[in-house]
């Protein structure tokens, strides 16, 4: 059996994968956003209006996220577990800004947001890996231009990264899944309905409560991430080493 014989899998993750692992969410009672408005931290007017406090607010996540104790859960290596033996394409597109999934072993992955531990100079364009605080008076490494490097995430009014690539996966997806997101930021809360528009692929949310767009899935399962992502996984390849092609897969038996 080669690869192409089975349907590929976009998977696509939340705040609420990496909850287990010590990351705030945004919008739980408990969440980001019920501390800090997205307008004074999130936006390019933020930005410009105030660079020190946005810088301070991503400089914070920086070094909460590479603390010692922010480890990926089980919830994260399920899905490493399931690229490395789900015979067809295992995609996971991710709206978060750790690392946590490429920790865990992912590999084929895309970062719709951004990534934390980078940074982007807005006159040369340059990505640069980066662990410390940023300041704006820190100057490019690699132009020399001071005062234009910023975090590499994506704010509120701007574009989510490499969409083409992502729409062709979903267009062709014979599953699509959605972990811990609360379905209230689009693109990503529109990707459901994507895949049902191009009539292929079975539709799963698995979350700790319905989301926004719940009623557009056709499975639904809610609990913990690090309860329910790696038994789905473990019913999906045990299945996968049995099928055969399918259209249309259906509910993990
Ligand atoms: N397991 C599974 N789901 C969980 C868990 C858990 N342990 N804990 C919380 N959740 C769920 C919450 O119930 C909620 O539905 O995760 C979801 C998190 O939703 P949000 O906080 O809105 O996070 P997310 O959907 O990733 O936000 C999307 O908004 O502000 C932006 O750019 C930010 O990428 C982010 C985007």
């Amino acid at each position: 059996m080669t690869r192409t014989d089975h349907f590929s899998i976009v998977v696509l993750t939340g705040a609420g994968i990496s909850k287990e692992s010590g990351l705030d969410t945004f919008r739980d009672a408990d969440g980001l956003w019920a501390r800090v408005r997205i307008e004074d931290v999130a936006t390019p007017e933020a930005y410009r209006r105030d660079p020190d406090r946005v810088q301070g607010f991503y400089n914070a996540r920086r070094q909460g996220l590479i603390d010692a104790a922010v480890q990926p859960n089980a919830a994260h290596r399920a899905l490493a577990r399931l690229e490395r033996g789900w015979p067809g394409e295992v995609l996971i597109v991710t709206q978060n800004i750790d690392d946590l999934h490429e920790r865990a072993g992912s590999r084929n992955l895309i970062h719709m947001h951004g990534e934390l531990l980078k940074i982007r100079c807005t006159a040369c364009q340059d990505v640069t890996d980066w662990r410390d605080d940023l300041t704006t008076g820190h100057a490019c490494r690699t132009c020399g231009q001071l005062g234009t490097l910023r975090p590499h995430v994506v704010w509120f009014g701007e574009m989510p990264l490499y969409m083409d690539d992502i729409n062709r996966a979903l267009i062709g997806c014979g599953l699509f899944l959605s972990i811990g997101t609360s379905g209230n930021v689009y693109p990503a809360a529109g990707f459901v309905q994507e895949v049902r528009l191009a009539g292929r692929g079975h539709t799963v949310e698995l979350n700790l409560e319905p989301s926004e767009g719940a009623t557009l899935f056709a499975e639904t399962q809610y609990g913990p991430a690090t309860d329910l992502v790696p038994a789905f996984v473990d019913r999906l390849l045990d299945r996968g080493a049995a099928a055969s092609p399918i259209e249309s897969p259906g509910p993990p038996a």
